[in-house]
């Protein structure tokens, strides 16, 4: 049996990664095995561009190379490790996917939606994750919450691109209804557990 594709989105600091990180302590608990990733990342092909993606030094970089690299990860990512992870009964968990490029490069860079979507569906051979969470957070209060001294090239960038990003996500839970639960990140780490818990349940 195929194994689950589960993924989180929000802005910076929402919280998503200490909740990908407790579902997958909870699916290891229930004896599921679990392949826990991020992106930009997972595969040692995907970590080099991260890189190049996320250094300070890169800001001449176009919205269109940004773009590119971002998919040409994913592609390695999802090629190399998603699809035979979920093919081999693994459930998957990844920190970011896909919308990430729609609310980011889409919404606040501002590259056409018809584009993007693409090279998505080129770049992720057609996967669609079966459910997503998105820890929705005011931007002010997600930044607040990044280590200085460790801002990258994306986090540098201003509220209001912060802010188009946030706008960007409750577009595409407002339009992907079924695949989509929206929580509110102002609640505790264990209560936005709880959430995700009762509702992937409904699943396993
Ligand atoms: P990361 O340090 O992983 O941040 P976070 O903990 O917030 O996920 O950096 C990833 C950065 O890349 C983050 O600013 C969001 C951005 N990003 C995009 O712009 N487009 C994408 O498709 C993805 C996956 C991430």
């Amino acid at each position: 049996m195929k194994g689950l594709f589960i993924t989180f989105e929000g802005i910076e600091g929402c919280g998503k990664t200490t909740q990908a990180e407790l579902l997958a302590d909870y699916f290891r608990q229930q004896g599921r095995e679990v392949l826990l990733t991020r992106e930009p990342g997972g595969p040692k092909i995907s970590e080099s561009i991260r890189k190049i993606l996320l250094s300070k030094d890169n800001y001449e970089m176009l919205p269109e190379t940004e773009m590119l690299l971002y998919m040409a990860s994913r592609s390695q990512h999802t090629g190399e490790w998603i699809i035979p992870a979920i093919e081999s009964g693994k459930d998957v968990i990844s920190d970011r996917y896909y919308d990430s490029s729609i609310a980011y490069q889409g919404t606040a860079r501002k590259i056409e939606r018809n584009i993007i979507d693409i090279i998505i569906k080129y770049a992720t051979f057609g996967l669609r994750p079966d459910l997503t969470f998105l820890i929705d957070l005011p931007v002010e209060k997600g930044l607040s919450r990044l280590k200085i001294g460790h801002i990258d090239r994306l986090e540098q960038e201003s509220l209001e691109f912060h802010n188009k990003v946030r706008e960007g996500f409750l577009k595409i839970a407002e339009s992907e209804k079924k695949r989509y639960i929206v929580i509110d990140g102002n609640k505790t780490v264990e209560g936005i557990h709880k959430i995700i818990i009762k509702k992937v349940r409904e699943y396993i």
